[in-house]
């Protein structure tokens, strides 16, 4: 019989191994392409939202304790499936047995006891411990010169306002990095339009729910450059799974940049008039703003700087003059139940308004 177990764990195994050949390299190039590359960073893709490489103070807390808790029950499961093992083993059925049943043992006080107690200790262990982690990251004293930004989740994108330094943008949210000597902390202020969502980016700091009618606050302590992904977390809908975000985080230089070309009016460039005039003319400026112009609406993204961004519909699609022509002819192909409606426009209107985007830097 013992046989007959280890040649069926072999050909498990083996049959593993076949699986795993084809998947594991499938989910490897699935990790390597899946977000869009982001060319124009001068910081690194960090491709795989992973939680077991923390890069910011708050998710290297979480990490520590989330491996705490799991070499926790790593110990327990060795001990329990050791146990089961050696008595499978020791006390499997044997030529000669009778069929007579074993002694029936009851009660133990001293094994009981053991078995109560125990668990009680472990899991106070693991309380204290995690009370204290969540103590130290929700009780940080956010100093005055912190870098506040309040992010609005809405079905099915994210807004984000730069109250001190006066701009809004979209889906892509910027910050400086932290370093020992400059220690800068990064507030995020969360709110939500409409239903409840959830701020996650894995490598910065745990989930946090976006609330509407409740502002939930988060801070961020990167320790290293690059482009972190992230998504929404909470079920909110259709395109909950295209909710994407991601973080950027910049060496202070390079942040104090971008804050200046985000600050700076859209550009009117003389050649994309004829696009500008027909985008004040549509339904386009009841719902986007483009700072200096006509579009005053807050419904959907702030468009002012859109070609500094590196995707478009939250994530769903690189910023490339394909798709923006796509997203500009039926929003539905790309992102399907989207809140933006097809505005059947013709193709000539689509180029001129897509040209126009082009040139908000
Ligand atoms: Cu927003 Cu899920």
């Amino acid at each position: 019989m013992f046989h007959l177990v280890a040649l069926e764990v072999r050909r498990s195994f083996r049959r593993f191994r076949g699986i795993a050949s084809i998947c594991i390299p499938a989910l490897l190039f699935w990790a390597s392409t899946a977000p869009v590359a982001a060319q124009q960073d001068t910081v690194p893709l960090r491709p795989i939202g992973n939680i077991f490489d923390p890069l910011s103070v708050p998710a290297r807390a979480i990490s520590d304790i989330g491996i705490f808790a799991s070499l926790i029950c790593l110990g327990i499961f060795i001990v329990v499936a050791g146990l089961l093992v050696f008595t499978v083993i020791k006390f499997r059925r044997k030529v000669g047995d009778d069929d007579a049943e074993p002694p029936q043992i009851y009660g133990s006080t001293q094994i009981e006891l053991a078995w109560t107690v125990l668990p009680v200790l472990i899991t106070v262990v693991l309380v204290l411990v995690t009370a204290r982690t969540i103590a130290e990251i929700q009780n940080r004293k956010i100093p005055e010169s912190a870098l506040t930004i309040r992010v609005i989740g809405h079905q099915w994108w994210w807004e984000a306002h730069y109250p001190q330094y006066g701009f809004v943008t979209a889906n892509e949210i910027h910050i400086p990095l932290s370093t020992k000597d400059r220690p800068v902390i990064t507030e995020l202020q969360l709110e939500s339009a409409d239903v409840i969502h959830s701020f996650w980016v894995p490598q910065l700091n745990g989930k946090t729910d976006v609330i509407p009618n409740r502002t939930n606050r988060m801070w961020l302590e990167p320790e290293q450059t690059g482009v972190y992904l992230g998504n929404c977390a909470e079920y909110c809908g259709t395109q909950h799974a295209n909710m994407l975000l991601r973080v950027v985080v910049h060496d202070p230089a390079e942040f104090e940049k971008w804050v200046q070309s985000q600050q700076a009016p859209a550009m009117q460039v003389a050649s994309a008039q004829k696009g500008r005039e027909l985008f004040a003319s549509l339904n386009c400026v009841n719902c986007h703003r483009i700072d200096g112009s006509i579009a005053e609406g807050v419904f959907g993204p702030d468009l002012t700087h859109l070609m500094t961004r590196r995707t478009i519909g939250a994530g769903v699609a690189a910023n490339t003059p394909e798709n923006l022509h796509q997203w500009v002819r039926d929003p539905q192909v790309l992102k399907v139940g989207c809140l933006m409606p097809n505005l059947q426009l013709l193709d000539n209107e689509v180029d001129e308004i897509v040209g126009y985007l082009q040139t908000l830097h």
